[in-house]
């Protein structure tokens, strides 16, 4: 079997991540999360007072962070100069920030290396990867063997957002609802949170279990190898 590259793309609260890791496990495959690195980013900007206003700012000090991402799809790690950020990027202050910062082409084109790098080394090794992001399919791997556009409404979206979130919004999801139609208004100035890249099979979770997903990209991956 020959290692093969899994591209998973779509918008927020697609359910990318579960997804990505479910499919990861069941084909034996390593995990790459490449929006917790955009979220890293973030969080050692803040950390260390950059304005995120002033991108000159952002793109001279982007590469200084010392971002390091572990591949396991059962303990999917982040850590930025040694300190473990695993659940300080999920803050809802880095959750706002992160499209600024994503939306410096410095910032991009070093994490976007750094991703290469990560997803040859698996390689390398023999080892097959599930990448998840916004441009999995056309920018940092074109050449991936299975490219999947992962949707869903975005009532079903938010619902599963603010599960996620374990919140207890009165009036429903209305105000996870609005936050990710913020964010996906930003990143689409950088990247197509709503459109497959060439190639890529669309698969819309809102009408199916999680496990339906899993197994549907399998299935799709399965018959590509
Ligand atoms: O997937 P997640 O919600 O963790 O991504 C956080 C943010 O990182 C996105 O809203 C986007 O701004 C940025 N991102 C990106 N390109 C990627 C992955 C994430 O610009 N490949």
């Amino acid at each position: 079997d020959k290692a093969i590259v899994v591209a998973v793309d779509g918008p927020s609260g697609s359910g990318k991540s579960s997804v990505s890791k479910g499919v990861a496990r069941r084909l034996g495959l390593r995990y790459l999360d490449t929006g917790a690195q955009y979220r890293a980013m973030t969080w050692w900007m803040l950390r260390n007072g950059v304005d995120l206003a002033d991108r000159e700012a952002v793109a001279a000090a982007c590469p200084k962070p010392v971002i390091v991402s572990g591949t396991d799809p059962d303990e999917p790690s982040i850590t930025v100069d040694g300190t473990d950020v695993a659940a300080g990027i999920r803050t809802a202050e880095v959750t706002g920030a992160v499209s600024a910062v994503a939306g410096v082409q410095a910032v991009r084109d070093r994490l976007i290396e750094l991703q290469r790098q990560i997803i040859a080394a698996a390689l390398a090794q023999s080892a097959g990867v599930v990448a998840e992001g916004r441009d999995i399919a056309d920018v940092v791997c074109p050449q991936a063997d299975s490219k999947i556009f992962l949707t869903a409404s975005p009532t079903a979206r938010a619902a599963r957002r603010s599960a996620e979130l374990g919140a207890v919004v009165a009036g429903g999801s209305a105000g996870t609802l609005a936050d990710l139609a913020r964010r996906d208004a930003e990143d689409a100035k950088t990247t197509r949170p709503h459109e497959a890249a060439p190639g890529a099979i669309v698969v819309d979770a809102t009408h199916l279990t999680l496990d339906q997903v899993i197994e549907r990209v399998v299935e799709l991956v399965e018959t590509a190898r």
